[in-house]
């Protein structure tokens, strides 16, 4: 007991040292010369085998079910304190009620962290990832993760398992929602703005601010491969796709400084990434020199069994924790199982007990050793969630989030001027529910505000009225209201419909073999088109769609995605023209499914189809479609036009350090304001590996007055050239480049040629 005692308040004094602040030589204490590893390892020194395997399991609370439900029961786990993290769990209340069921009773009283897949807001719902990305506005993408991170951790929540910064070319994965698109730049850079934005900075020290949580990069890696765009399936990838697509956006979450990695799902190669020491010890830890701690994405340690790499679940924990795997994530595979492997010597203490300082380290960055209920202030949870400002930023960011993907006759924009008669129709007019999109964090779906309402608000008082009926809903053939959709269309001046899908057809285990829009509703967009009134309509989903009827038939379409809490106000604003829509397309939309997976960044192959003839023989090329999207990466249009000219460069060769300046010129050829996103193409035409035919290298997006003229200008050095090689080498390779100054990856108006000479 004397002992016990002793320890508890040594572990108390340890506490009392404080928080820890950055030094040349690492976090040292504020108030001494300790470092954090030191404090580390004097509570490592204190602990039990059993008490370190406790603080690799985390444990899902219940509160809200994210995967298969397991059986084990954690709480007794949790006041032996064998828990090292709990997800999950929520409000101060709540959060602190299993806070003090850890402390309570265990022998080390080491606080437990509180997780929670804080995607795309926790109370104020910001747009979906992917559509969020369409803003191609970095700095917008930061501060709806900073507000992100302020709400969960207002609630107690230290631990968002986000960004997901996989890259995805397979419009049928659902959880193409949750990341940033196709390309390797713009994914790495806004992988660096969401972790900038959940973390508060690039070192973590930014961690001890209440108002942060740490981020966790995942799924590593390349879980967007997914063949054939179904979950959880094989990535069948090349060590060349591998490093040069899906690889940046990870690497650029650790330049960032990102506390965390979850491991994916898939296998590459043959080994599942749970099980990968290439993934988590030589390239994450060895070669990128990652510091902070690996979580397993749910229950992944258990499904190496299935994959067919262990035996059973024993075996599985053991080549998890060697593969560099620090959490379970609901498994209890590590609980289970992991002191018998150590104790029969398949998996070293050293092991564990590196994978313990890292969780450990985590907890101390956070203050939670020196209270682990700093996080958990009634007042400040009362103030901080849905501020108005949170509710202003989100309606900003919705509005800059639509991409308008065809406006023929001026359908868009419905000035509040005009004098007409709108008929609403389709199942997401008045919806609620559906646009807040799957992981909507713990937003009340219901006190969002559905395209219904904002239209009615922003219309107040003028000549535009609305007459509405549902017509269908979303996922069934049922036709029962396409009479009164057709009479309330008749009675109208135009038709703007608004449909799309339910949220949970896209987001985790929600894959489709058919992405045109379900149900009834192409059927009853067929029924208005016959009225003769011109058909526009606005999209809900939450991924990119096979809209070549829509194209082909309809005046207008504006792709609002799944826009969260302040939807109908955000669409309304741009509706009307208040806001002039600036979204472009980060994922290609195919024309039919079968050109699935498409990407602009792809090969060329030995057997090119020339661009002015798609039809020829022995051609890489389809008999019955064509090879280009119906949209292409970095598509959008405007309220006004905007001209590209002048591609002009200082030099066209360039050698070893050197720099190129690569300047155009852009102009608002149209009658009103609007900001476009001016992009920079790269093409290297020959290296000791093939090269894609174009590569995003820079972009910028610019505002321009009506009939205003500005020059953009971008950089172009090695980096831009770089690549890994033949020999897996980051290098660039002297040869000829070509280069775009475009307004999307379609776009071969402005070229120029370039020399890198290497020297
Ligand atoms: C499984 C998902 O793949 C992952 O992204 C998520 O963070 C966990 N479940 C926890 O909900």
């Amino acid at each position: 007991m004397k002992k016990i005692v002793t320890v508890i308040t040594s572990l108390t004094l340890l506490a009392a040292l404080g928080g820890c602040k950055p030094s040349a030589s690492g976090w040292k204490s504020y108030s001494g010369d300790k470092t954090i590893e030191q404090r580390v390892d004097s509570v490592l020194n204190l602990m039990t085998l059993e008490e370190k395997i406790g603080q690799m399991a985390q444990f899902s609370c219940n509160w809200d079910v994210t995967g298969p439900i397991m059986a084990d029961d954690f709480e007794p786990y949790l006041r032996k304190g064998l828990v090292g993290s709990i997800f999950n769990a929520y409000t101060v209340d709540g959060v602190r009620k299993l806070q003090e069921m850890a402390l309570a009773e265990s022998r080390l009283k080491i606080p437990v962290l509180f997780g929670y897949d804080v995607i795309h807001g926790f109370r104020t719902i910001f747009p979906m990832p992917l559509a969020e990305a369409s803003s191609w506005d970095l700095e917008l993408m930061r501060k709806s993760a900073a507000i992100a991170a302020e709400e969960a951790s207002a609630e107690g929540i230290h631990w968002t398992f986000a960004p997901m910064v996989d890259i995805a070319r397979d419009a049928r994965w659902g959880r193409v929602m949750e990341g940033a698109g196709e390309d390797p730049y713009l994914g790495s850079l806004i992988a660096k703005a969401r972790v900038e934005g959940f973390q508060g900075g690039k070192d973590w020290q930014s961690l001890q601010d209440l108002h942060t949580v740490l981020a966790c990069c995942k799924h590593f890696a390349a879980y967007g491969a997914a063949e054939s765009g179904r979950d959880y399936n094989n990535a069948e990838l090349s060590l060349n796709t591998l490093m040069n697509y899906y690889m940046p956006p990870y690497k650029a979450a650790h330049e960032a400084g990102v506390a965390t990695y979850m491991a994916s799902f898939n296998e590459i190669g043959g080994v599942p990434s749970t099980a990968s020491k290439f993934l988590f010890t030589d390239l994450l830890r060895n070669d990128w020199g990652f510091k902070g701690f690996v979580v397993t994405d749910y229950t992944g340690i258990n499904e190496l069994v299935p994959h067919g790499v262990a035996a059973d679940e024993k075996e599985a924990g053991e080549l998890a924790a060697n593969a560099g795997i620090d959490m379970d994530m609901t498994g209890a595979v590590f609980s289970k199982y992991l002191k018998q492997s150590v104790e029969e010597g398949k998996v070293s203490e050293e092991t564990i007990n590196n994978a313990v300082r890292r969780i450990l380290e985590m907890k101390f960055i956070l203050g939670l050793f020196d209270d682990p209920y700093r996080y958990l202030d009634k007042e400040r949870e009362k103030n901080t969630i849905m501020k108005p400002e949170f509710l202003q930023a989100a309606r900003e960011t919705a509005a800059r989030s639509i991409v308008l993907l065809k406006n023929e006759k001026s359908f868009f924009p419905i000035t509040k001027d005009k004098s007409l008669t709108v008929a609403l129709i389709g199942p997401m007019v008045k919806d609620k529910v559906n646009q807040n999109g799957e992981w909507a964090g713990k937003g009340n779906r219901e006190q969002s505000v559905s395209l219904y309402e904002g239209l009615t608000e922003k219309y107040a008082g003028t000549n535009v009225k609305f007459v509405y009926a549902q017509g269908c809903d979303l996922t069934t053939d049922n036709r029962d209201g396409f009479a009164e959709a057709l009479a309330t269309a008749r009675r109208a001046d135009v038709v703007l419909a608004v449909m799309g899908e339910d949220f949970n057809w896209s987001g985790e285990a929600a894959s489709r073999s058919d992405i045109r829009l379900p149900g009834a509703q192409q059927e009853l967009l067929k029924e208005l088109k016959k009225t003769g009134k011109p058909v526009g309509v606005v999209l809900m989903n939450g991924r990119p769609l096979d809209l070549s009827w829509e194209d082909a038939n309809l005046d207008a379409i504006m792709e609002a995605w799944y826009l969260g809490t302040m939807s109908g106000h955000g669409l309304a604003d741009v509706i009307a023209g208040d806001y002039n829509p600036s979204g472009r397309l980060t994922m290609s939309f195919p024309r039919n499914v079968g050109q699935l997976p498409i990407y602009y960044n792809h090969k060329n192959t030995g057997r090119p189809l020339p661009a002015d003839n798609p039809k020829m023989d022995y051609k890489s090329s389809y008999l019955d479609v064509a090879n280009t999207p119906l949209y292409p990466f970095g598509y959008g249009l405007s309220y006004t036009t905007f001209q590209i000219s002048n591609l002009q460069m200082d030099k066209s060769s360039m050698g070893k350090g050197d720099k190129v300046t690569v300047t155009a010129e852009v102009k608002n050829t149209g009658t009103v304001d609007g900001e476009t996103v001016v992009q920079l193409y790269i093409r290297d035409l020959v290296a000791s590996v093939t090269r894609p035919v174009k590569e995003l290298k820079g972009f910028t997006k610019v505002a321009l007055k009506a009939g205003e003229s500005k020059k953009v200008s971008f950089t172009v050095t090695e980096a831009e050239l770089s690549f890994y090689d033949i020999d897996l080498k980051y290098t660039a390779e002297p040869g000829n480049f070509e280069l775009w100054v475009a307004a999307d990856a379609a776009d071969e108006t402005n070229q120029a040629s370039l020399v890198y000479t290497a020297k």
